[in-house]
């Protein structure tokens, strides 16, 4: 075990390729997946303990709040806490949610910061034609970040802005089944990919080696960005649109994050224990879910 480690949850690539930087820069660092990585006992003491992750609707994913909540960190009072949060934009509460999730641990988040990455969610908007302009302005953007990182600098975390709290709340429970409109179309060759780059095992290949969806989708968009035939489609919505993948990270990256860098590509898929919880949203709270969904264009 290294003396520090890197907690990472990605989709297409942003959040890993900060995760590497850092881990480069640390030297003696693992980076180990929020998504797959099912140990939460960290029983050895490290010097910093990161956590690198994208903004989905304001907010952190649904795994990420799950993973942290379930980590045991109480041989790590004494580590460095960091966060990084890679955003489109705007990453609404997402620091402020990393900071409370460790506080309920007793622990105090020393620094966060969001980083302006490419925008990745094809489901909801075209991919823009800027991918070397916008990576080329994060890398500069990530300069001082991963200065401040290695320094063990503190900073101030922005408190909870409540319209955002309310409509990440609403949203963030509708995710895992919106895979229900997602699509394979005939162009499908039956590569595997998608179930490998999967952070979350959500996907299964059936006999034929097709893909199928089951029900606990983080949206991270990793299976349609990264299909090389763009076979897999949400509604009506994506088969027009362009993909985007970090350029510096393959699929093969994730897949080795995953655990799954062995993986026989098409083989048939792994059982995965989920924990996912159905929302006992009440119909008013859906009600209002779905008037928020809508003016996210979905
Ligand atoms: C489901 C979903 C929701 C998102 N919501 C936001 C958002 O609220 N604000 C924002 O700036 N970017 C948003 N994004 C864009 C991602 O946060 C951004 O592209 C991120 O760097 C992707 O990281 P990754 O490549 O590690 O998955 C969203 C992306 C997805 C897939
Ligand atoms: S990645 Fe695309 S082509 Fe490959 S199995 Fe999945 S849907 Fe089919
Ligand atoms: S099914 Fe696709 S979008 Fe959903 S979590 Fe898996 S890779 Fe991500």
């Amino acid at each position: 075990m290294n003396r520090n480690i890197v907690y990472v949850f990605t989709g297409t690539g942003n959040s890993l390729k900060v995760a590497k930087d850092i881990a480069a820069a640390l030297v003696d660092c693992d980076i180990v997946s929020m998504g797959s990585n099912t140990q939460y006992d960290l029983m050895e003491g490290h010097k910093t303990i990161g956590f690198v992750l994208p903004t989905y609707y304001r907010g952190e994913p649904r795994k990420v709040t799950e993973f942290i909540s379930r980590l045991n960190l109480e041989h790590n009072k004494n580590a460095y806490y960091y966060t990084v949060v890679t955003a489109g934009k705007y990453d609404g509460n997402t620091l402020c949610h990393i900071k409370k999730l460790l506080k309920r641990k007793g622990i105090a988040l020393s620094y966060g910061k969001m980083l302006d990455m490419f925008s990745n969610y094809v489901v909801s908007y075209d991919m823009k034609d800027t991918v070397k302009e916008e990576t080329k302005k994060s890398e500069i953007d990530f300069e001082p970040i991963l200065k401040s990182i290695k320094n063990r600098e503190s900073n101030q975390i922005p408190e909870i802005e409540l319209l955002q709290e309310i409509a990440y709340r609403a949203l963030i429970p509708l995710i895992p089944e919106m895979d229900e409109y997602y699509s394979v179309s005939d162009d499908c060759i039956k590569c595997g990919i998608c179930e490998i780059v999967c952070p979350v095992g959500n996907i299964g290949l059936d006999d034929v080696g097709r893909p199928y969806f089951n029900h606990h989708c983080e949206q991270c968009m990793a299976c349609i960005q990264f299909c090389p035939k763009r076979a897999i489609n949400y509604k009506d919505r994506t088969q027009n649109r362009r993909r985007y993948t970090h350029p510096d990270i393959k699929y093969t990256d994730l897949a080795a994050l995953n655990g799954n860098a062995d993986s026989k590509i098409g083989s048939s898929s792994k059982l995965f224990s989920s924990d996912r919880k159905k929302s006992s949203s009440s119909i008013v709270a859906k009600l209002m879910a779905k008037a928020i969904w809508k003016i996210y264009g979905l």
